[in-house]
């Protein structure tokens, strides 16, 4: 049973002690974090700021919502996908921060959607993203177009009076996107000039996707596999869908653990990047046929379909670590297989197709997330720190920016990058000025 107030929604607040000793276990890999919610603590700059985020509650958002309330902000959390909440966490955030939680480990679509409309009915003044749902959900309101929101959400927004519904939209200054396809639905909004007020891409700074989506999705996705699995990478066929950032990271991480890894893209670029770097290269139809292992970090959707699914060998495991679980088709699996899925591990489901054994974990949900802990949070202090820095930037400039999808500034963007270096104790070299001269100068060393 969760517990319900308005203020939170968990379920159970006696899970706090264990969130609280494992919060203060990712704090230890979060310097720059932590230097930033010091000078939030003693500046203020979010004073007055009611702020939702729509982030995965895990040990590392915890870290940023404490940051956030430091600086003064009014914070209320829902989480961005419904296997990802870490409850120990939210236990801990509501009970020794008084942070307004809204988020339950395998809450079903209506809870989903009925915490969405909490962080909306907390009256934003920012809102936090990883996946737009949030501000999805605002522009759907903005457009009166009720029908396409989920059904909480719905039966709150019709509630409201057209005044009311007006000032959620006017009231929030800006807002921040965590992930990749988030932006992708973000640029669309722009495109299509629909969208109300201007977006941060978190994910487009450097200090983000270079080494979250890359180190961070690569180690955490392969720990998903394995803790739910248990299987032996070494000499295995791992099949990575979508060489992009994440892709990257999942395929180099998997060569490390000895696998023998394919590539599967769409993207010429890409495929031959992924060449170059020693990886097989194939279309998925062949893939399928040898493939033991298969992760789909594509942003896409049917990236494994039907025609897939009967090409694959007897016990290939299939997971998904993009944001959304329409990568794999699930619906035509269960469709083509022999009766109803039987869970047979914790987040490992047996399909049966053409007499073949299929293994899909985590429901086809970001693996790494589902069956394990999310990125290091080493990794999620830079991301983290993108995050509260551009909440501080929007309270100074959101006002004045374009109505767009705007990348972190680069000095923000560096300024973490040293920050990290910092805390690493790692020491760079500094432009002397002939060499600063050297490099912006053409008529210098002809
Ligand atoms: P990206 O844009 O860098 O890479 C995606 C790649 O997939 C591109 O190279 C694209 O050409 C390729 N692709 C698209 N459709 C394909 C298809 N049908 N078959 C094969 N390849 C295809 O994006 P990034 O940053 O790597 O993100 C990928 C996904 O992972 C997004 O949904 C993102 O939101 C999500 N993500 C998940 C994280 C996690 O914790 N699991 C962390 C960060 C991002």
């Amino acid at each position: 049973m969760s517990i319900k107030t308005t203020d939170y929604d968990i379920r159970d607040v006696k899970l706090a002690d264990k969130g609280q000793l494992r919060v203060e276990w990712a704090e230890r890999a979060m310097p720059v974090l932590r230097m930033i919610r010091e000078r939030f603590a003693e500046e203020r700059p979010l004073e007055g700021q009611r702020l939702s985020a729509c982030l995965h509650v895990t040990t590392e958002t915890a870290n940023l919502a404490v940051a956030l309330k430091a600086g003064g902000a009014d914070v209320a959390l829902c989480a961005s996908n419904p296997l990802s909440t870490q409850d120990d966490v939210a236990a801990h955030l509501v009970r020794d921060h008084g942070i307004k939680v809204y988020a339950i480990k395998g809450e079903d679509h209506d809870v989903y959607y009925d915490h969405i409309r909490a962080a909306l009915a907390h009256r934003p003044t920012i809102t936090m993203d990883d996946g737009a749902d949030l501000v999805g959900a605002i522009h759907m309101i903005a457009l009166e177009r009720f029908d396409d929101l989920a059904e909480p959400v719905r039966r709150w927004t019709v509630s409201l009076s057209g005044k009311e519904r007006r000032s959620l939209v006017e009231t929030v200054i800006g807002s921040t996107e965590e992930t990749t396809t988030g932006v992708i639905r973000l640029r669309a909004m722009a495109k299509d000039k629909v969208l109300q007020f201007p977006v941060i891409a978190v994910n487009d700074s450097l200090t983000k996707h270079l080494f979250d989506n890359r180190y961070g999705t690569g180690q955490s996705t392969l720990d998903g596999i394995l803790r739910a699995t248990n299987i032996l990478l070494a000499g295995s066929r791992l099949v990575v869908a979508g060489y992009g950032w994440c892709g990257r990271g999942v395929a180099n991480r998997a060569r490390g653990a000895g696998a023998r890894v394919i590539i599967t893209e769409v993207e010429p670029l890409k495929a031959l990047e992924a060449v170059m770097d020693g990886f097989e290269v194939m279309p998925m139809a062949k893939a399928a046929q040898v493939g033991d292992v298969f992760v789909t970090v594509t942003g896409d959707t049917s990236v494994i379909r039907e025609e897939h699914f009967r090409a694959m060998k007897d016990g290939a495991v299939v997971a998904n670590s993009g944001h959304f679980n329409v990568e794999i088709d699930l619906e035509r699996l269960a469709a083509i297989s022999d009766g109803p899925p039987r869970v047979v591990r914790d987040f490992v489901q047996e399909y049966r197709v053409d007499g073949r054994r299929i293994f899909v974990l985590g429901e086809g949900r970001l693996i790494n997330l589902a069956a394990a802990e999310g990125h290091p949070a080493a990794v999620m202090d830079m991301s983290f720190a993108n995050q509260a820095l551009a909440a501080e930037y929007l309270v100074d400039h959101g006002k004045k920016l374009d109505v767009a999808v705007h990348r972190t500034p680069d000095p923000i963007d560096r300024q973490i990058a040293r920050l990290k270096l910092d805390s690493m104790a790692v020491a760079i070299d500094t432009l002397t000025e002939e060499q600063q001269r050297y490099l912006t100068s053409w008529d210098l060393g002809t």
